[in-house]
């Protein structure tokens, strides 16, 4: 990338995401950091994580591998910020995938199509999108079948996007599964006891984006915010506390995983592009031939049907679903009257494309003086 763009100054990061996102001429990803091929840069440091925190038994009931065959990285320059290449069993995320576009989106969950249909239309999104997304691709383009205009999708406490805030009476169960699978990797990178209490499904499509923003809506921030990417590729800033700050760009395949804890837990970021996955990444390394089979006693993965799985791969193709799970709360904390904070423009409320004017310091304008 042109030196320029990297420099710091008035929003470094705005150049940096318009310069990805940009289709003609298309940019330079030269300097995309790609974590899935190891310390292909000296900015990218390997982190020896904690076999014992998560025992193989429990990692393989959520469709994970053994801790100790994940590889981990490390950031320099993002203290706490953590990225976990794939560290799931060959065929897993197939469910994970299912879980995501057939029953996260189901009531009492709520999404974007709810602000504009009827409760009876948003019921059964996913029966009525699978005959579509079913069909051979073809060259031509079909319409867009439900599940491929769903934005987002809010899970336990409920974002607000309006007033930015979480709030004790929006809520409804956190998925168990999810549940289990947080903890497990959030244990595995040291953070014991997380609750993953509100969740966030992000679904692009190849022309999404999504704007600059902090995350810093939880009223707890000493608890990390875990990350999970399916199916297409996305690049991925990640930049300071001030938009002045210019990002640094890796890429997120399918499967991969990162958490911003400590001091990383509040740092702008973004996501300006989505990609086609490369080979072996994304429904390639979920076929049906390569899927598991329950792994056990207990277990939380399933090998989705065959009708579901031929749906999510009609899907997948094109699409790219991120999750983000939060805890809100620290143990014993509740909610005070409001909250002040910010998320910057999301993915769902605009159906994507979009990046917006955000500002420096936004989250210190709403809690200190000194912007
Ligand atoms: C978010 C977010 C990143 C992504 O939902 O807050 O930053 O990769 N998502 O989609
Ligand atoms: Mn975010």
């Amino acid at each position: 990338m042109a030196a320029s763009l990297v420099e710091s100054g008035e929003d470094a990061f705005r150049k940096v995401f318009k310069f990805y996102k940009r289709r003609n001429p298309p940019p330079d990803f030269s300097n995309v950091l790609d974590f899935s091929k190891g310390e292909g840069s000296n900015k990218v440091v390997p982190l020896k994580l904690d076999p014992a925190t998560v025992s193989d038994a429990e990692a393989a009931r959520v469709g994970l591998r053994p801790v100790r065959d994940w590889t981990a990285f490390e950031l320099r320059g993002y203290p706490g910020f953590i990225f976990i290449p794939d560290p799931f069993v060959l065929g897993s995320q197939a469910f994970w995938v299912r879980q995501c576009l057939k029953t996260y989106p189901r009531k009492p969950n709520v999404c974007n199509l709810d602000m504009h249909m009827s409760p009876s239309d948003t019921q059964d999104i996913w029966d009525r999108s699978v005959p579509d997304l079913r069909l051979p691709s073809s060259g031509k383009r079909r319409p867009d079948t439900l599940l491929e205009r769903l934005r987002w999708v809010t899970l336990g406490y409920h974002y607000n996007w309006d007033t930015k805030t979480y709030c004790a009476d929006r809520r409804t169960p956190f998925p168990a599964d999810l549940h289990q699978l947080s903890r497990h990797v959030t244990a595995a990178c040291g953070f014991p006891g997380f609750d993953a209490e509100a969740g966030i499904l992000n679904y692009y499509r190849p022309d999404s984006s999504l704007g600059i923003h902090v995350d810093e809506s939880e009223l707890d921030h000493s608890r990390p915010l875990l990350s999970f990417s399916f199916g297409q590729s996305a690049i991925f800033l990640l930049g300071g506390l001030c938009r002045r700050d210019p990002p640094t760009a890796m890429y997120m395949h399918s499967g991969d995983l990162m958490l911003m804890s400590g001091q990383s837990r509040l740092l702008h970021h973004a996501v300006p592009r989505i990609l086609p996955a490369p080979r072996g990444h994304a429904s390639s390394g979920m076929e049906s031939s390569s899927r598991v089979s329950s792994p056990g006693d207990g277990s939380v993965v399933e090998t989705p049907s065959q009708e579901d799985w031929e749906a999510c791969v009609g899907y997948i193709r094109s699409s790219r679903v991120n999750v983000t799970v939060r805890q809100v709360l620290a143990p014993g904390q509740t909610f005070p009257g409001a909250s002040s904070s910010h998320r910057g423009t999301d993915v769902g409320r605009t159906g994507g494309n979009h990046d917006e004017d955000g500002e420096c310091g936004k989250r210190k304008r709403s809690r200190d003086s000194e912007t």
